[in-house]
């Protein structure tokens, strides 16, 4: 059994609280808040757990093996560096931090301390992301030419970071995820209408080492909520909806071929392919749940997690360019 430490009980921890209570390996013995009502909150639904003021003490309890940081991001590299010194295991909230030297820094001290840090990047343990990764892993796309996302809903704002780092995160890990590695440069724009220096919207261009690219529109400042990712392939093209309850995933058997011309020999006209349209079964579980489970298994078997600092190094090393060609007027800049 796996004793977890929650700090950060505000809109996210409660999930992480809910999770890891649940789960058969781990229970939650102690969480931290600064806050006095989201303590007495968290204490209304789990009067079993301690609940501490600050990080600190949570550390500092009798028997804990691990703890999830549920901070706002500027927090994260603070606590996050406590916690591996007082030798705990961390499931960090995403971003790891707010800039990859720092993250690189936690992910060297917690494998020196032998210790497992995960960052959560829930949507790498979403079964339609995990169909998408499939489709461009096994072939069936062909080869990937580029894939676009599209993130935007009329909130929630946050007040600590702008768009790019609450929301475009989760894209720039998607696509590290599915294309295998970093982008090579990055160019964006971006602009802040509601908050000063806090961007509402960005769209960003990543161009990966293959020659990839994909795009990315992110807005806490938007009528309609869409969660939704393109691929398109030289065989086949994929799309996911999150909000889609019967099939996030629809794979299309459509591309574009090159017949012959029948009068000239030796000259080629580009044709549309359309071929079926097939809705895959996709099991729907909570995200969370999975990826709880994941660090609870990193846990037990003292395994490193693909979602470590180093991949979340990164994700931070492209939210950092994107910012920078941001404020470059959209110059692409390097990764
Ligand atoms: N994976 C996801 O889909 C997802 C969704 C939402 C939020 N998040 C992440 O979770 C984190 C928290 O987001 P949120 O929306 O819950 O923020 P929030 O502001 O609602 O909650 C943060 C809580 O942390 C407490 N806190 C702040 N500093 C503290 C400290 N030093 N010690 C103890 N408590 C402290 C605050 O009092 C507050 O209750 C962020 O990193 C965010 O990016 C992830």
């Amino acid at each position: 059994m796996v004793n977890i430490g929650v700090v950060g009980i505000g809109h996210w921890g409660p999930n992480h609280v809910r999770n890891f209570s649940q789960l058969s390996g781990s229970t939650v013995v102690a969480v931290a808040d600064t806050s006095e009502e989201r303590r007495k909150a968290i204490l209304a639904s789990y009067p079993e757990v301690t609940a501490y003021k600050t990080a600190d003490e949570l550390f500092a309890h009798d028997g804990l093996d691990a703890v999830v940081i549920a901070t706002p991001t500027a927090t994260h590299y603070e606590l996050v560096k406590a916690a591996l010194g007082a030798g705990l295991d961390v499931l960090a909230e995403k971003p790891l931090a707010v800039t990859a030297v720092q993250c690189r820094e936690l992910d060297e001290l917690a494998k020196k301390n032998g210790r497992v840090l995960m960052v959560g990047h829930v949507f790498l343990f979403n079964s339609g992301i995990l169909k998408l990764k499939e489709c461009s892993d096994d072939g069936s796309l062909g080869k990937v030419y580029y894939g676009h996302a599209t993130r935007v809903n009329l909130g929630p704002i946050r007040e600590d970071v702008g768009a790019v780092f609450d929301l475009a995160t989760h894209d720039i890990s998607i696509f590290n995820y599915i294309f295998g590695g970093c982008p090579t440069t990055v160019s964006a724009s971006g602009k802040c209408f509601l908050q000063k220096e806090l961007e509402d919207l960005a769209f960003l261009t990543l161009t990966y080492p293959s020659g990839q690219v994909a795009n990315v529109h992110v807005s806490w400042l938007d009528p309609k909520k869409i969660r939704t990712i393109t691929l398109v392939g030289d065989r086949k093209m994929v799309t996911w909806d999150d909000l889609d309850p019967v099939g996030p995933i629809h794979i299309y058997d459509k591309s574009v071929i090159q017949e012959p011309y029948y009068e000239s020999f030796g000259e080629f006209h580009l044709l549309a392919r359309e071929g079926d349209i097939t809705i895959p079964k996709v099991k729907m579980s909570e995200p969370l749940r999975a990826q709880s489970q994941h660090f609870i298994d990193c846990i037990s078997k003292r395994a490193e997690s693909f979602s470590d600092g180093a991949f979340a190094a990164g994700v931070v090393a492209v939210l950092e360019a994107t910012q920078k060609s941001i404020e470059a007027g959209g110059a692409p800049v390097e990764v």
